[in-house]
């Protein structure tokens, strides 16, 4: 593929929980596709091997997402060392099932803190610095789990909620500047975050509509298109790759569910 055709050429983004999983395929094709890509996550030692391996258009910064001073040391960093930024991708995010009944109030405060406090403040400290460049597109992973509700995930699905809820106001207050604030939202991609072993991609397709686990590179072929110029009339708007899993959460016991032939 020649310069020409990378849609992302000499753009600079940045992918937060870049180390692994959907942010990892995010890194690789955005890399692919002419851009330098910062990624950041607290797996240092993963995200830093990705960077080698991607090569001299990619690098790692520690960066946890819920600090807001970190936010400040990043952005500094990238606005010396690029004089801006064209795209975030708010992709780090943390799952953990409990009941209402059983979740306490620290462990409702850790997942609303990574998902929903991070997402706020990695759009705030981004803005100044994709005012200086071209790109100027923020994409925030939500869920599935934003469009529906599943027992066991109060606190991760009220942070995918407020996800999908502030894409609209920042969508609403940057538009006029030409930046464009878009939500991704995912279900049954296989990933460490999902146990990312065959019994649950097993399990898990006889949920969903098209009868399989989805691969992180198939969240990342949507990401890449909001992140581009493809995508240059599209603001606050929702894209779910699920497979159909939010809308079809009783399909297994609908008339019409797939026959299951194992
Ligand atoms: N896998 C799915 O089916 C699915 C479904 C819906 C939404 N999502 C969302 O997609 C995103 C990516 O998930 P994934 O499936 O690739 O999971 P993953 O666990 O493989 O990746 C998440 C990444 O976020 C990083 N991270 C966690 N806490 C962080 C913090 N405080 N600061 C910076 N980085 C942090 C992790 O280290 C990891 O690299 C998440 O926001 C997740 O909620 C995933």
């Amino acid at each position: 593929m020649n310069s020409t055709q990378q849609v992302l050429a000499g753009q600079v983004a940045l992918i937060t929980g870049g180390a692994r999983g959907m942010g990892e395929a995010e890194a690789r094709l955005f890399a692919q596709q002419g851009a330098t890509v910062i990624i950041a996550d607290v797996l240092d030692t993963e995200g830093a091997q990705l960077a080698h391996e991607i090569g001299d258009n990619a690098s790692y910064m520690h960066l946890d997402v819920s600090d807001e001073n970190n936010w400040a040391q990043v952005m500094g960093s990238i606005d010396e060392q690029y004089g801006g930024l064209d795209i975030l991708v708010n992709n780090a995010g943390i799952l953990r099932f409990a009941t209402i009944e059983d979740t306490t109030l620290e462990q409702y405060m850790a997942i609303v803190n990574i998902n929903q406090v991070g997402t706020f403040l990695g759009m705030r400290s981004a803005i100044p610095l994709l005012r200086k460049k071209s790109g100027k597109s923020i994409i925030n992973i939500s869920s599935f789990d934003a469009m529906t509700g599943s027992n066991g995930l109060i606190a991760y699905a009220a942070s995918k909620w407020a996800i999908r809820g502030m894409t609209k106001v920042a969508a609403r207050e940057l538009g006029q500047e030409g930046i464009r604030v878009n939500s991704v939202h995912p279900g049954g991609i296989s990933t460490a975050m999902t146990g990312d072993t065959s019994s649950w991609a097993h399990n898990v397709r006889k949920l969903v509509p098209l009868y399989r686990a989805g691969e992180p590179e198939e969240i990342a072929k949507t990401v890449l298109f909001l992140a581009s110029n493809q995508s240059s009339y599209t603001t606050g708007s929702e894209f779910t790759v699920d497979g159909g899993l939010a809308n079809c959460n009783l399909y297994e016991t609908m008339p019409g569910a797939p026959v299951d032939q194992t």
